[in-house]
């Protein structure tokens, strides 16, 4: 067969003994699937071992580009994260075999889509079900930025807390505040619906298109200047795509109050993190929690770990341990549908 010996060095452990739903057609070779990290959730995991076999990167850390190109030659299906970019080199060294690629995320602006279309390379990705975990975070990420939770917990370790003090550690609270949300999907409407249970006075939204769902939240569609200035939180979960490029640049954070807090949980690059940091440097406004930067990892000398005003968490929006083994059966079920030729469950089209 076209794949070497070599390649397929997993598949003998799991070969035997297993019924084969999917095989290659003219053969009796099961089909080859490369995955991108040694930590991707069991579940999926073990699904694709029963009926694939299974090469796999051994770290826990992003194969690197050299290596993941050396690994794929004849692969049937790749399963990657965020963090592998899958463009036309990678396309090129997996060649002609290769059906489907599938992510363990919703975002997928690290897959050349246009690429792989012209190639009939389909997509799985893993949209709606880290809508809620996502909009956890989010709020776990603004009552911790609007409470100043690290430099309170900093505070307590470091012998700042000296008695009670009626001004200390103080910043705005949620009820009777103005909200707005950027961005009106899924994930903005369930952090409307978590938001609104705090007695917010008003929630706006700034989307493109009319939302149905806003009504029965009680948001309001405005304008995205209206919402800059009406607001007392700004919570950006709007997706990368040209129009929502940089679209937080030095007159967006001008536009804001000067005590506002900024959240930001979509992807880097709906900011331009320079006016970010200049905007927190002059006090244009109060404070921002980001769960995503550019790049990522941000470096450890970036200067917004210099901020106090900044909390930043390590893009970890669907980290919770039912979301994530979700994303890796579905990712999984993407490439045995996709090999199958059968209906993908969630296939980016
Ligand atoms: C909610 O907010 C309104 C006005 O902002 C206030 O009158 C009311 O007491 C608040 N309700 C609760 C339960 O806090
Ligand atoms: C608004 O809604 C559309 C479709 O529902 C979506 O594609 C778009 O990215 C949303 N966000 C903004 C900022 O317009
Ligand atoms: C910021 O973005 C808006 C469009 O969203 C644009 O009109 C404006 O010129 C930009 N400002 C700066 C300083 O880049
Ligand atoms: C959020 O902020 C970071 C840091 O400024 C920026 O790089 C990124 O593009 C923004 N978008 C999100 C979702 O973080
Ligand atoms: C493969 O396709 C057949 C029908 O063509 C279906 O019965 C079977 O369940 C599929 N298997 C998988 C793993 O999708």
């Amino acid at each position: 067969m076209f794949y070497k010996r070599s390649v397929i060095f997993v598949s003998s452990l799991f070969r035997k003994g297993l019924t084969c739903d999917i095989t290659r057609k003219m053969s009796s070779e099961r089909y080859l699937v490369y995955i991108t990290r040694s930590d991707m959730p069991e579940c999926g995991v073990e699904l694709l071992k029963k009926q694939c076999d299974i090469k796999m990167w051994h770290k826990p850390s992003p194969v690197p580009v050299d290596e993941f190109k050396k690994s794929i030659p004849g692969v049937n299906a790749i399963f990657c994260a965020l963090t592998d970019k899958i463009n036309k080199e990678i396309l090129d060294a997996a060649g002609p075999e290769l059906k489907v690629v599938a992510t363990i995320s919703v975002g997928y602006d690290h897959i050349d889509v246009a690429e792989c279309k012209k190639r009939g390379v389909k997509i799985g990705y893993t949209p709606d079900v880290l809508t809620d975990a996502t909009a956890e975070l989010t709020m776990a990420l603004l009552l911790s930025t609007s409470r100043r939770l690290p430099e309170a917990q900093h505070e307590a370790r470091t012998g700042g807390w000296v008695s009670w003090a009626p001004t200390w550690m103080t910043g705005p609270g949620l009820a009777g505040s103005t909200v707005g949300i950027v961005g009106f999907g899924r994930i903005g409407q369930a952090v409307a619906r978590c938001i609104k249970s705090f007695n917010t006075s008003k929630i706006l939204y700034f989307n493109r298109s009319e939302k149905q769902e806003a009504k029965e939240i009680g948001a309001i569609k405005v304008s995205f200047d209206e919402l800059l200035s009406e607001s007392d939180f700004v919570i950006c979960c709007a997706p990368l795509v040209p129009e929502t490029k940089e679209m937080f640049n030095k007159s967006a954070f001008e536009k804001m109050k000067n005590t506002a807090v900024f959240i930001n949980t979509s992807r880097g690059g709906t900011v331009d993190q320079n006016a970010l940091i200049e905007a927190l440097k002059k006090n244009t406004i109060r404070a921002a929690g980001l769960d995503v930067t550019t790049p990522e990892p941000l470096p450890l000398d970036s200067p917004l770990f210099k901020l106090k005003n900044c909390v930043i968490l390590p893009h970890i929006g669907s980290a919770t341990i039912e979301t994530r083994n979700t994303m890796s059966e579905i990712s999984a079920n993407n490439i045995l549908a996709a090999l199958n030729g059968t209906n993908m469950p969630a296939e980016l089209k």
